[in-house]
């Protein structure tokens, strides 16, 4: 069992074969945090919590208390969950108010539990670990002054390595208590020397790797937005400034939550670091009558010794076996093409038959009509919330059945979160529109106003829409789009002493209706997207299996944000596209979007020959090492924030394959340049398709393929290298003959 509670030292310790968690409960019912890192068989706790600085002292039936020992300190000791409004000035744990208006907090241990399996009683997005996969430690803690009940909760998992917290506030008081602030977790460090890296961005360029010192102002990654995740993306790393990708110790966080979140990171007076995970504050506040709770979200806690590649692959597993649905986990993705960057919304039922015949023509399988195909939408100022066919200017059904007939898969974008005021809906049910009762002039973005799906009548009205088409038109793929931000945000639905908890209720609606969907069709491949890549966290992945990771398929850009996204998320989640972007050549972009789940967004009726012959190549190509991609374990080997180029592997679990990617930015002359290859079997032989060349992996390893040549801007690389059993007598050169035999020309 991975959780042992030592009696007599009121010690926890949780658990795996390469880290360590352990905490105890002090003799004033505090529960101190004592340790987080590489595997410790024990730990004396006197020495971890020691403090030399002043006695914790206070007063007693009016004389004065002095503890004797140091081991602790109410202002500076390491907490589980910090006091509020007490002698610890770190940024705290909760913030919780009643009529009284003083919120003083102090909670101190009750009782705890453990068990196989997770918190039977939290609803929203969790690993799907069994009971024999996992063991749950609960906490429960009272607070001093009020019957305010806070329960704590360590899963860890031996299996994958892996610690899930997250946290419940009950109210057994008789009045209502008003929480300000509410965190999963609070993780307290006895030093400073680390860097947080955070991921930001926006439209066109998500996930933009951000490295920043640990400092001793409060140093805050979070996201006010509601929902759609581009300014900050839900994961960080904190890692030993010596990190790097294969060495040195990084904490890897992950929010299983797609709404408004806070890490709050704090160097205190004695440079130790507190750090805590909350949801944002801001647009926050929930109000619990008597027996109300309140859960926070679940986060991933990862830690490694061995550098940032570890803490990728143990996402990367826990996120493919555990979050995705099952149905979807490791299947091989569709290769899709979609209509967006081909005709935008100019399209009629001749333009796409030409359109699918291409498609299946150029060895592709799935064909997506993007936006433009519903009520009377031709640009992006009218329609959403009408769900119907716009039969005026598309025969709908007969796309779908022709391309169906064609023997490819059909898929079709929505946006359901969304309303126009130019539709239908908002005529009829202008209160469906999520804004406050006193706005009388809306902000509007992208001209539209978000559903309030707070209400489950307009929840229930757009999904029976949607229902209805998808019964009819039997798509295989749906795009789930989610276009702007939430602004004026307060539900008419909610009652005033509830309106501060529209932001999260609001992340709720959406996974109820992604669930409601899911329910209905466990089958459909949903890929949910928010303007590009505006919602790409463990939380949808725990509904839609793959996410559109970016509107920008430049690759001068793109690969800078797909290198982050890597960092947290399997391949095969990502929603990655060839297109006519400026930079690199459809075979340079077809490298890069190999690594994901792989389709086009171009006028294929437009392309060359020459053009769909590379297209049938590369998808030939995709289909048969895709299952690299979507099982396989991902090494970053040249980080695009550091260096010129950007390279990456992929091993099969089997190490009998191994995919590489490698590309420069700016134009390089001639010069040594090797790329050592990663996670191969030392022993073992791999032909190689860079240079048709067998060599052992510990050769590829550790002298690593010599491309000491000149490279042209945003030139790229694929290849393979796949298991050989032994070196045959004559080197096996993977090439075939042209121009008459006078050649031999590499095949890939
Ligand atoms: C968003 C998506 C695009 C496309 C458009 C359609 O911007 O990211 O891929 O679907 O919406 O309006």
């Amino acid at each position: 069992m991975p959780i042992k509670f030592e009696e007599k030292r009121k010690i926890f310790h949780l658990y795996t074969s390469n880290f360590s968690y352990y905490m105890h409960v002090n003799k004033y019912n505090y529960l101190i945090h004592l340790y987080h890192g590489n595997y410790l068989s024990d730990i004396s706790k006197e020495r971890v919590s020691e403090r030399y600085m002043e006695r914790y002292a206070f007063v007693d039936n009016g004389k004065e208390v002095q503890d004797e020992d140091y081991y602790f300190s109410t202002f500076a000791s390491k907490f589980e969950c910090a006091p509020y409004g007490k002698h610890d000035k770190r940024n705290p744990f909760a913030v919780i108010n009643d009529k009284s208006n003083i919120d003083i907090t102090n909670f101190l241990y009750v009782e705890h539990k453990m068990y196989p399996g997770v918190d039977p009683h939290f609803t929203m997005p969790y690993p799907r670990f069994t009971a024999k996969e996992c063991q749950t430690l609960e906490i429960i803690l009272k607070d001093e002054y009020r019957d305010i009940y806070l329960h704590m909760y360590y899963t860890i998992s031996e299996k994958y390595n892996i610690l899930v917290r997250h946290s419940k506030v009950v109210n057994k008081t008789n009045e209502p208590i008003y929480v300000h602030k509410f965190s999963a977790m609070e993780l307290d460090f006895d030093n400073d020397d680390m860097d947080i890296v955070a991921y930001h961005g926006s439209w066109g360029s998500e996930r933009q790797k951000e490295v920043i010192p640990l400092n001793h102002s409060l140093t805050e990654i979070s996201d006010n937005h509601g929902e759609r995740g581009f300014y900050y993306n839900q994961n960080i790393l904190l890692k030993s400034k010596d990190a790097t990708l294969d060495m040195g110790e990084v904490y890897g966080f992950g929010l299983m939550y797609s709404g408004d979140f806070s890490y709050q990171f704090k160097v205190d007076e004695i440079n130790q670091t507190r750090m805590i995970v909350s949801y944002n504050p801001e647009n926050f506040m929930f109000t619990l009558n008597k027996d109300e709770e309140l859960y926070s979200f679940a986060v991933l806690c990862v830690h490694s010794n061995e550098g940032i590649n570890k803490v990728t692959q143990i996402f990367h597993d826990v996120a493919r076996d555990k979050i995705i649905r099952e149905t979807w986990a490791k299947k091989e993705r569709p290769i899709l093409i979609n209509s967006w960057e081909a005709m935008y919304m100019n399209f009629d039922t001749d333009r796409l038959i030409k359109f699918i015949d291409k498609a299946k023509e150029a060895k592709i399988d799935l064909v997506v009509i993007d936006d433009g195909w519903f009520g009377h939408r031709d640009d992006d100022k009218s329609s959403l919330g009408d769900w119907f066919i716009n039969t005026k200017k598309v025969d709908l059904q007969k796309i779908a059945d022709y391309t169906h007939s064609s023997g490819l898969k059909f898929g079709l974008w929505f946006e359901p979160e969304m309303i126009s005021p130019d539709s239908e809906l908002y005529k009829v049910h202008p209160e469906y529109a999520l804004y406050a009762d006193n706005v009388k002039n809306p902000t509007l973005q992208r001209h539209q106003l978000v559903l309030d799906s707070i209400n489950p009548e307009a929840r229930e009205h757009v999904l029976n829409q949607i229902f209805k088409v998808v019964d009819a038109l039997k798509p295989d793929y749906i795009k789930w789009d989610f276009n702007r931000y939430l602004s004026e945000a307060y539900s008419k639905y909610l009652t005033t002493e509830h309106k501060k908890e529209t932001y999260h209720r609001f992340v709720l609606a959406s996974y109820s209706m992604f669930n409601a969907f899911i329910t209905r069709y466990p089958n459909i491949l949903v890929e949910s997207c928010a303007a590009g890549g505006g919602r790409f966290d463990f939380g949808m992945l725990y509904y839609t299996p793959q996410i559109w990771c970016s509107d920008e398929t430049d690759i001068a850009i793109r690969a800078k944000i797909n290198y982050s996204t890597n960092t947290f998320y399997p391949l095969s989640t990502q929603g990655t596209h060839v297109s006519m972007r400026k930079n690199g050549s459809i075979r340079d972009k077809a490298c890069l979007a190999f690594f994901g789940t792989y389709g086009y967004e171009m006028d294929i009726t437009k392309s060359s020959d020459e053009d769909i012959k590379t297209i049938q190549f590369m998808n030939d190509l995709f289909k048969k090492y895709h299952s690299v991609v979507t099982k396989g374990d991902y090494y970053a080997i040249y980080d695009p924030y550091t260096t010129n180029y950007v390279s990456w592997n992929v091993v099969s679990k089997n190490k009998k394959k191994c995919l590489v990617y490698f590309m420069i930015f700016n134009k390089e002359q001639t010069h040594a340049r090797f790329i050592k290859l990663k996670g191969l079997d030392k022993n073992k032989y791999y032909f190689n398709s860079l240079t048709n060349d067998i060599y052992k992996g510990d050769f590829y390893m550790n002298v690593g393929l010599n491309i000491s040549a000149e490279f042209g801007s945003y030139d790229s690389m694929l290849f393979v290298l796949e298991e050989v059993n032994s070196i045959p007598a004559k080197i096996y050169r993977k090439t075939k003959q042209v121009d008459g035999g006078k050649r031999e020309k590499l095949l890939w």
